[in-house]
């Protein structure tokens, strides 16, 4: 039997996939209006120990910026365009904090996956941080947000500023440790690359009683698949392709 998932099934990745630039708030405003009821998004630390919304640990790829994320303050971050990247459309769209973000989860009734991407060095910190400040934002949610990382520092360092809140493993390749893992972490759900989910692997995480999510699938076919297995949730980029009620 499926273990109990009381989240989303379908998960927009990075906020809207590659329908917006990832990881801003039109993205999240976008994932609303495509129907989705829960997205994944990622959080590194400002130079000033800000949680904010960023996937790589330097800004060129998806700002004007330049440097690294842990180098820049604040107010520096808040200057930056977050949007021209992607196209014309999303010009001036900011790099959000996490706040922000978290906030507008809450006023679009979006479920989150907060995945906590620390550069490396801010593990422990990263972790310590976007937990407390996860567990302030959706403070009297009815579904909490699920913290989840490729850190296992991270997730540790979570676990003890905000034990209440659900975590899950990341990993790309599933390791053969990953139950031994999972539990030493006080994890929820492991979440692996789509790729390296196989009927086997399914079996052990239903028996074992831990959900399992994948990222990242982009098919409607593969994604009606891999639920049908019983894979708990899929994140995608596609998210005009897997439509919430049409799968
Ligand atoms: O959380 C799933 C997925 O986002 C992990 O990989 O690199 O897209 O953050 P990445
Ligand atoms: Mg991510």
């Amino acid at each position: 039997m499926a273990p109990p998932w009381p989240y989303p099934r379908l998960i927009g990745h990075r906020g809207g996939g590659t329908l917006a630039p990832e990881n801003t708030l039109a993205g999240l405003r976008l994932a609303r209006r495509y129907g989705y009821t829960g997205v994944e998004f990622d959080v590194m630390l400002s130079g000033d120990g800000t949680p904010v919304l960023i996937h790589d640990d330097t800004l060129e790829r998806t700002t004007d910026g330049h440097g690294r994320v842990v180098d820049r303050s604040d107010a520096e971050l808040a200057r930056l365009d977050a949007g021209s990247w992607h196209g014309p459309a999303y010009a001036g769209e900011p790099l959000p904090t996490f706040a922000q973000a978290g906030e507008l989860c809450r006023v679009l009734g979006l479920w989150a996956n907060v995945e906590i991407k620390p550069a490396p060095g801010h593990e422990a910190e990263t972790g310590r941080r976007a937990a407390l400040l996860a567990r302030e934002l959706w403070q009297g949610a009815d579904l909490a947000p699920l913290l989840s990382s490729f850190s296992p520092v991270a997730l540790a360092a979570a676990a003890q500023a905000a034990p209440q809140l659900p975590r899950g493993l990341l990993c790309g390749p599933v390791p053969d440790t990953w139950h031994a893992d999972v539990q030493r972490l006080g994890c929820f759900s492991l979440h692996c690359d789509f790729r390296h989910v196989t009927p086997r692997l399914v079996d052990e995480a239903a028996r074992r009683g831990v959900p399992l999510v994948c990222y990242t699938v982009n098919d409607p076919d593969e994604a009606r698949r891999l639920l049908g297995l019983g894979v708990a949730a899929v994140i995608t980029d596609r998210l005009d392709l897997l439509a919430p009620h049409g799968l």
